[in-house]
């Protein structure tokens, strides 16, 4: 039998006061969409839909995922509306649905295996997951009687006696699909906020005597909905704990778990210690025994075993075993950095391969470059690679020497085994073995400094 899963994901979200819609702001720098995404895939679910209305192509364009299917919800007339617009494609098929609030990124692929795992086993037609909660929380309260779940009744619409219910509905469902289907057919908008409420379709179900349940959880903080930019804050830091205290019981070490931001999908190794005050986010893999920190941000940079790098910002980027990077190295566009390379001090480089045990120990803006092993690259080299048009290519073979502030003026190639004089301006490819000097050759005057003063006693009879 197939799972399906809807996410509802077309709301404005009014309170996040924002021109962004609201499953796209981000919870420990990934949209909330697709936190959830990523955990439905964990899930193995067959087919994933997400709802979208409020600027739809913001929330397409975002997730670019050939398994997620978007049904258009034009007018956002509730969640029971929102599902119904997936009738087209859904209500006729044989299965099991779980349906996500998308405000909630924190839930667990693990939650949601036990939400379907309580339903299919309970043979249950409709199971809502629940949460005791503080009254406080404007969310729909659930209705028991004898024990079992009788309706939900939406916060706006409570009668008197039942603010004081704690188990609420936290908006996460699992349902017999075709039932769902049935069911929300006869979904009205008879109530305080003239929406069609998803939650009506349990009341609906008892009254059609199919089997509905609830599925309590302890822990709200997985499934508290996000509505404004606390929570939205919130959810950065209870995320941001989870991780962070996954990747210490994995054998990392992590100096100080509050300035130290770990995204969803990074990797790290063993032994490795990042130092306060790094974020390390995308599909960033770091291996063993490394020093990342303090003061670093990586994005999506893969790092073998043994390097050390500090005070950085690093994206997109390839650095293998043994490198030493920064205080204050700035590294893009497909970087890739080979064994043992010593880079430090005020350091850019943008798409360069840079060679084995190759050396840029300060200074430089090194970009567009291929880079042999054993180069060293003196202080205030400079890459001159864009002419405001164009960018071109320097190519700087093994074991040459670029002396202290050099301009190589792209395209252009130093040959292995080379020389650059400090203070050259190199326009034109310099032979392997040679030397290159190019600039003014130095001229000194014997005794011109009497000569000058002079100059400057004569002026100053004048
Ligand atoms: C919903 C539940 C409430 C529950 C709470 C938990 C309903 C009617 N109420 O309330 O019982 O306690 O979640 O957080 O479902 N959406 C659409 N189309 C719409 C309306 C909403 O796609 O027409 C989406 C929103 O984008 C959002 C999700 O559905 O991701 C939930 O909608 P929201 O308005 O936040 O519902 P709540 O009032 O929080
Ligand atoms: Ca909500």
């Amino acid at each position: 039998m197939k799972t399906y899963a809807i996410v509802m994901a077309a709301g404005k979200g009014t309170r996040m006061v924002s021109n962004q819609p609201k499953v796209v702001h981000e919870v420990l720098y990934k949209p909330m969409i697709l936190h959830i995404i990523d955990a439905l895939k964990e899930l193995q679910v067959d087919q994933i839909f997400v709802i979208v209305g409020h600027k739809a192509e913001v929330v397409k364009a975002l997730v670019q995922d050939d398994s997620v299917h978007f049904v258009i919800q034009k007018e956002q007339l509730g969640t029971g509306h929102a599902l119904l617009q997936a009738k087209d494609v859904l209500a006729n098929k044989e299965g099991t649905t779980i349906v996500l609030n998308g405000d909630a990124p924190l839930i667990t692929a693990e939650t949601l295996k036990n939400l379907v795992t309580y339903h299919k086993k309970n043979k249950n037609v409709g199971t809502v997951m629940t949460c005791d909660c503080e009254l406080e929380k404007q969310f729909g309260r659930i209705i028991k009687e004898d024990g079992k779940v009788r309706e939900i009744v939406e916060f706006k619409d409570l009668q008197e006696g039942q603010y004081e219910i704690t188990e609420m509905n936290v908006g996460e469902y699992c349902f017999d699909n075709k039932e769902l289907y049935k069911a929300l057919e006869k979904v009205t908008n008879n109530n305080k906020q003239n929406e069609y409420y998803i939650t009506d379709v349990i009341k609906i179900m008892n009254e059609d005597a199919r089997r509905v349940d609830s599925f309590k959880i302890g822990d709200l903080a997985e499934v508290g909905g996000i509505n404004n930019r606390i929570e939205l804050s919130n959810a950065t830091k209870i995320l941001q704990k989870r991780v962070n205290n996954q990747h210490l019981l994995n054998g990392v070490n992590i100096v100080d778990t509050d300035s130290t931001y770990i995204g969803t999908d990074v990797i790290i190794g063993t032994d490795t210690t990042i130092e306060p005050g790094c974020i390390i986010k995308g599909k960033t893999i770091i291996g063993d025994n490394c020093r990342i920190g303090p003061y670093c941000e990586l994005n999506n940079v893969t790092i073998k075993d043994n390097v050390e790098i500090k005070f950085s910002v690093i994206s997109d980027s390839v650095i293998e075993n043994g490198v030493d990077i920064g205080p204050y190295v700035r590294l893009r566009n497909d970087c890739h950095i080979l064994e043992n390379v010593h880079m430090g001090n005020f350091v850019e480089m943008k798409k360069t391969t840079f060679g084995t045990n190759s050396k840029a120990a300060h200074l430089a803006y090194i970009g567009d470059a291929n880079v042999g092993s054993n180069v060293n690259i003196g202080c205030g080299t400079i890459t001159v690679n864009y002419d405001g048009k164009n960018k071109s290519q320097t190519i700087i073979k093994d074991n040459s020497f670029i002396g202290c502030n050099s301009n190589l003026v792209a395209p252009v190639t130093i040959g292995e085994n080379a020389y650059v004089a400090a203070g050259s301006t190199i326009t034109s490819e310099v032979e392997e073995n040679a030397m290159a000097i190019a600039r003014a050759r130095q001229v000194n005057k014997p005794g011109y400094v009497s000569v000058l003063e002079e100059k400057r006693n004569l002026k100053g009879r004048k």
